[in-house]
């Protein structure tokens, strides 16, 4: 196996000035994106912990997730177009990780699309598994998505 070199990141929880970096992230990342006022109503809910990831100064993903009792629903994760494969969408899901278990959480849930290869392979590698799978669940597409849990207790 290769050695990968990957420049520890920094994470800070997301604040108004991040939104013209995450929108246009996410423009790269979905075919149906989040709208500005989808990511507003995002910040503003106090379910939701949603943090972004700096190399440097450059602003280089995001990632966030609701907390719900002892569960969280982790809603979305990107990394910039020009800056994946270098290990930064794993450090940014472990950040998750960890936030989600200082807070007490014993169980992450998330879903992803069928089709995506490198987010499920992403997932697995951190020990998620599979547990269920929703017919057109996106409906622009109307892709089916997977459900995917990993215990955290
Ligand atoms: C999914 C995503 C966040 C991964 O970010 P990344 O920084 O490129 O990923 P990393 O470099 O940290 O790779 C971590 C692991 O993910 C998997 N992976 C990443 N890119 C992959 C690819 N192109 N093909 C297959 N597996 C891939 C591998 O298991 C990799 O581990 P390895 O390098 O040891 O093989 C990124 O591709 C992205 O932003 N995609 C668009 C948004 C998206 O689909 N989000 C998920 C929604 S559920």
């Amino acid at each position: 196996m290769i050695a990968r070199e990957t420049t520890p990141l920094t994470f800070v929880p997301v604040q108004e000035e991040h939104l013209p970096d995450i929108m246009a992230i996410s423009a790269d990342a979905y075919p149906d994106s989040w709208t500005e006022g989808m990511f507003r109503d995002e910040f503003g809910n106090h379910l939701s912990h949603f943090y972004v990831a700096f190399d440097g100064a450059t602003l280089v993903g995001y990632a966030g997730f609701w907390l719900v009792a002892d569960e969280v629903h982790i809603t979305t994760i990107a990394v910039r177009l020009d800056r994946r494969g270098r290990g930064y969408g794993r450090q940014l899901m472990d950040h998750l990780l960890e936030s989600a278990g200082a807070l007490g959480a014993t169980l992450a849930a998330l879903e992803v699309r069928a089709t995506n290869a490198p987010a499920i392979n992403l997932y697995t590698a951190l020990g998620f598994r599979i547990a269920g799978r929703r017919k057109g669940y996106y409906s622009k597409t109307n892709e089916d998505a997977i459900v995917m849990m990993k215990d955290l207790s």
